[in-house]
């Protein structure tokens, strides 16, 4: 005994675990919390136009990450991943699970939720699950969508907390628990329900028809307040949008502060790992469905009780939503099973973000990986971001890129369209038709141009740094997986030793 804790301590010492710091016998739970759609409309992000409070007393007691990435713009596959820690070509969820898009991951995935129920672990789900096939996903505790209302378990805020509170109340002491508060707000909803606003701003606000959520105290800007980052088009009507967006997330912020309040009151603010995040980028020209900045950079908050050190300070290190599961597992101190899924060997790419809780981790790098978004939208890409450069490749460049449902009819693409149709001014920064018609390779300098507008992939003198990136991404692909990797000239063999053969197809 005396001696296995002598090699513990040494192994501690030698490895510096984060968990050796504070010991193994301490209680331990996890809180993930994932909006939808949100983006950086937060003060925590310097976004000083929206209030916030709820969010920044989170971001007091976290590490705020400055360059956190989803690796898919796409809701049901950006979950997979948070859940998996696999991209979405590895995982199988390539496009949007529900109705007609169908997607769903392989029978053979193991997930975070099935790995932490193996383990003992009470899991948890409440509001927007949005993955499948169920055997896949298990959880212990489920208020979503497949059994409520969406509007409910994802809006209602009143709701949520009761919701909250019901799971932690029949919590035992001693078994940890993961839950999973999955917000649907600050979604766009105006194409499913345009009677509460094109984000819903007005579900439960009290005006006549729109019922109560008597937690909710709702925040109204005007459309001169909102700030336009500059992916949006500055017009009255994509301020009037944003306006609306920002209602929506003020009941957001103020859902948060419920939850946690919640976690508190029910004693386990000091053994529970909380994680805020969000699954895409904003639903606005250039943001969700795309794998540029706008469509990948996620808000991220980390906050350990056990890691007090760093609270409220940034971080620059670049990481992902691929980096939530080895972050939960390496918190329960819960391995990763080798396994296959068909003949492939399935290993984590991402990392656990527990050392950047300690000190400031020099990781520069993000892979992302999309196919399709609704079962019509098949435009893959892949990419990867290395310290300035983000490098896309898109497969199927010569199709316009697609565009998706809710968007189209949103008050900021239908403005755009009609301006672009009767030749007027858009006040974008880019033209439909450049962005519906990309580059098959288009290579960024995100610190001399943030906007990414100038394509650098044919120029010579960034010869070497595309070709570093493509060699980085290529490996990635492989090491995941990745059905496409050797498109689109190529058709992948992948009998034997796999293995790329040319089409002779002119690309
Ligand atoms: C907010 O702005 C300040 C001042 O420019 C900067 O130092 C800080 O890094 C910014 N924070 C975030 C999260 O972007
Ligand atoms: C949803 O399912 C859970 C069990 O998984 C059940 O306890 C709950 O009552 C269901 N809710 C509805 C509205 O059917
Ligand atoms: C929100 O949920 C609470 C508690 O279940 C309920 O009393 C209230 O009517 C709901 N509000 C709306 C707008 O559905
Ligand atoms: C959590 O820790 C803080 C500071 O150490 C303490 O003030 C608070 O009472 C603790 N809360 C619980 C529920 O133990
Ligand atoms: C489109 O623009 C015309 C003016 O060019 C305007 O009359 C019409 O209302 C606009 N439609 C929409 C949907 O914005």
């Amino acid at each position: 005994m005396a001696f296995a804790n002598f090699f513990l301590v040494l192994g501690c010492v030698f490895i510096l675990s984060s968990r050796c710091i504070f010991g193994q016998s301490k209680r331990r739970n996890v809180l993930l919390i994932i909006a939808d759609d949100a983006g950086f409309e937060t003060e925590v992000y310097n976004n000083s136009a929206v209030r916030t409070p709820h969010l920044r007393a989170l971001a007091r007691r976290s590490v705020i990450f400055r360059n956190a990435f989803t690796s898919v713009s796409s809701c049901s596959p950006s979950r997979s991943t948070i859940l998996t820690g696999l991209p979405q070509h590895q995982n199988g969820m390539y496009g949007l699970h529900q109705d007609i898009h169908h997607f769903s991951s392989f029978d053979g995935v193991r997930s975070l939720p099935l790995l932490l129920g193996q383990a003992n672990i009470r899991t948890g789900i409440i509001g927007k699950k949005h993955v499948g096939p169920g055997e896949v996903y298990p959880f212990d505790f489920a208020r979503t969508e497949e059994n409520s209302s969406v509007l409910q378990v994802g809006r209602n805020i009143t709701r949520i907390r009761l919701l909250v509170r019901d799971f932690l109340r029949v919590q035992e002491a001693q078994r940890p628990f993961f839950l999973y508060v999955a917000f649907h707000d600050p979604h766009r909803c105006g194409h499913s329900q345009p009677q509460y606003g094109p984000f819903c701003e007005k579900f439960g606000n009290g005006e006549a028809g729109m019922g109560r959520i008597p937690d909710w105290t709702p925040q109204h800007y005007t459309p001169e307040q909102v700030k336009v980052p500059y992916f949006i088009p500055d017009t009255p009507a994509a301020r009037a949008d944003l306006a609306a967006q920002y209602t929506t997330i003020s009941r957001l912020d103020q859902g948060i502060g419920l939850v946690l309040q919640e976690l508190r009151e029910a004693g386990f603010e000091n053994d529970t790992l909380v994680i805020y995040s969000s699954d895409n980028g904003i639903p606005f020209p250039n943001g969700r469905t795309n794998l540029y900045w706008s469509g990948t950079a996620e808000p991220m908050l980390v906050s350990s009780p056990e890691h007090r050190q760093r609270w409220g300070q940034e971080s620059q290190a670049y990481v992902s939503l691929l980096d939530i599961t080895p972050t939960i597992l390496d918190w329960f101190n819960i391995p990763y099973p080798a396994y296959n899924l068909g003949k492939q060997p399935v290993q984590l790419t991402g990392r656990s973000l527990l050392p950047a809780l300690i000190s400031e981790q020099p990781w520069s790098t993000v892979f992302a990986s999309q196919s399709l978004h609704e079962v019509t939208m098949y435009y893959p890409m892949r990419a990867v971001h290395q310290g300035p450069y983000r490098l896309v490749h898109n497969l199927n460049y010569k199709m316009p890129f697609p565009i998706d449902q809710d968007f189209y009819v949103s008050p900021t693409f239908q403005d755009l369209l009609n301006r672009t149709q009767g030749g007027r001014p858009t006040a974008w920064f880019k033209t439909l038709q450049e962005y519906y018609y990309r580059d098959r390779w288009e290579l960024y300098d995100t610190r001399a141009d943030p906007t990414e507008s100038r394509n650098l992939a044919s120029d010579p003198a960034h010869g070497p740094v595309l070709e570093s990136l493509r060699a980085q991404l290529r490996k990635w692909q492989w090491a995941t997986s990745d059905p496409w990797v050797c498109g689109p000239d190529a058709v992948l063999e992948a009998k034997l030793t796999p293995q790329c053969r040319p089409l002779f197809n002119g690309l």
